[in-house]
């Protein structure tokens, strides 16, 4: 058996459809190990797999190397300028010490790339008519040339309009906590079917249904979710492009590092990895994404707008939950593939790399890092960059 389980199958299709549940896959009895965040979430109660993505692990007793404690404690409980490695540390130890902190990921089965509900999800994120004028895609603002991101500071949605924010790679998004800058979108499957009335520009969710009609999605969406009994719907829709997001894994040279390869990484990069530890970037940038799990304030020693010269400040998932706690906060982004998907920050107010690791060492840490330093830290995060994915192009 090599057919992804849809999820509402054997649920009873009609009253399923109303929640979203997240797609299961399984080959035998065998559930498969890939960072679909929602299997992680719903159907590990544990979610164990995610704990290392927050800070609050490390404290926990998870990370246990000296060299990768301190950084934290110096940024919860003395501020900054305590971050210092201890002196007389051996560079060796920081395999061990980047395994605690971080983990690997794993390309996604390309055996599974032909089942119904990856492929429909492929054909409607590439499709262009489906939007209110015709032109737009999820593709158009997640470009293959920028990993899945998009190279302009702000995007144009279907309705002419730019977009509140910088577009995100959806390259291993899915495995994330939550969704979007603010995390103000719980799952894969819900932003989807936010965006017919988001970034797609329709009126009403029921235009794209229609549109799917008339353009002859039937079939697919019957192949997709056999037991629904209407399965062309704005939910199936969501959920289709979840599970074909969920298949843009990129592993990377750091995986075959952190694996056991020390050739995977120059000495550079290396001196780099060692540099992001030390200085405190793992702190939050932590986990198999470095990044994605926990939510921080953008400026923590400093006002951001200040040193990345934004003209609008965004107040963060303050507009979101409303909470005094929340202002400028934003959900730290994994830094997997970032080489590829600048411009940077939650406005990509910042065009170079090198100048968003030189900021967050300031705002975030309270550090100044010479140019050396920063040299060796932007080396390391090319070491995240994986391939496109296969199955990362327009089926149509
Ligand atoms: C008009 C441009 C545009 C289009 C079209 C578009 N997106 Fe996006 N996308 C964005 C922007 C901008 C963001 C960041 C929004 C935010 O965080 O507030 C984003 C964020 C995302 C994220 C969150 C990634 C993360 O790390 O949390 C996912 C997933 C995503 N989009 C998938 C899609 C899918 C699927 C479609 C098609 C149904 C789509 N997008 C269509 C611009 C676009
Ligand atoms: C206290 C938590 C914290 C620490 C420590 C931290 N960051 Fe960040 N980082 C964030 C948050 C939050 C953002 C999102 C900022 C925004 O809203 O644009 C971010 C954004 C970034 C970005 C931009 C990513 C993108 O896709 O636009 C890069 C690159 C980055 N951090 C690298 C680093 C490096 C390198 C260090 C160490 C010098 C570091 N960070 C330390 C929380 C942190």
């Amino acid at each position: 058996m090599r057919s992804p389980r849809s999820p509402n199958r054997g649920t009873g299709g009609g009253s399923a459809r109303s929640t979203l549940r997240p797609p299961r896959y399984t080959r035998g009895e065998a559930e498969i190990d890939f960072p679909l965040r929602s299997v992680h979430r719903h159907e590990q109660k544990k979610e164990t797999s995610m704990q290392e993505l927050t800070p609050a692990a490390a404290t926990e007793g998870r990370i246990r190397s000296r060299w990768a404690v301190l950084p934290l404690m110096g940024v919860i409980l003395a501020g900054p300028g305590c971050a210092e490695p201890p002196p007389g540390e051996d560079p060796a130890e920081i395999l061990p010490a980047a395994r605690q902190m971080f983990d690997t990921i794993q390309a996604f089965p390309a055996s599974f790339l032909d089942a119904p509900d990856v492929e429909l999800g492929r054909a409607l994120f590439w499709d262009e008519r489906l939007s209110r004028n015709g032109a737009t895609s999820c593709a158009s603002c997640h470009t293959r040339e920028n990993w899945g991101s998009d190279a302009r500071q702000l995007s144009i949605d279907a309705r002419g309009e730019l977009t509140g924010r910088q577009s995100q790679t959806v390259f291993n998004s899915m495995a994330q906590r939550s969704i979007r800058w603010r995390g103000d979108r719980e799952t894969g499957a819900e932003q989807a079917q936010g965006s017919i009335v988001g970034s797609m520009g329709m009126d009403d969710p029921e235009e794209m249904v229609e549109l799917m009609h008339e353009l002859g999605y039937e079939g697919r969406f019957r192949a997709a979710f056999p037991d629904d009994p209407a399965p062309v719907s704005a939910e199936n829709y969501g959920r289709a492009l979840e599970v074909y997001q969920s298949t843009l894994v990129t592993p990377a040279p750091f995986d075959e590092y952190l694996a056991g390869d020390p050739s995977a990484l120059t000495d550079e990069q290396v001196e780099g990895l060692e540099l992001f530890v030390s200085t405190g970037c793992g702190s939050c940038h932590g986990g198999k994404l470095l990044g994605g799990g926990a939510f921080q304030r953008f400026g923590i020693l400093e006002d951001y707008w200040t040193v990345t010269g934004s003209e609008e400040i965004d107040e963060g998932r303050y507009a979101v939950t409303g909470r005094e706690e929340d202002r400028y906060v934003f959900r730290v982004p994994m830094l997997r593939n970032v080489v590829r998907t600048g411009p940077y920050f939650h406005d990509g107010s910042v065009a170079s790399l090198g100048e968003a690791v030189e900021i967050m060492a300031r705002v975030q840490l309270g550090r100044e890092l010479d140019p050396v330093e920063v040299e060796r830290i932007t080396l390391f995060l090319e070491s995240l960059t994986g391939e496109i994915p296969e199955g990362y192009s327009s089926p149509h």
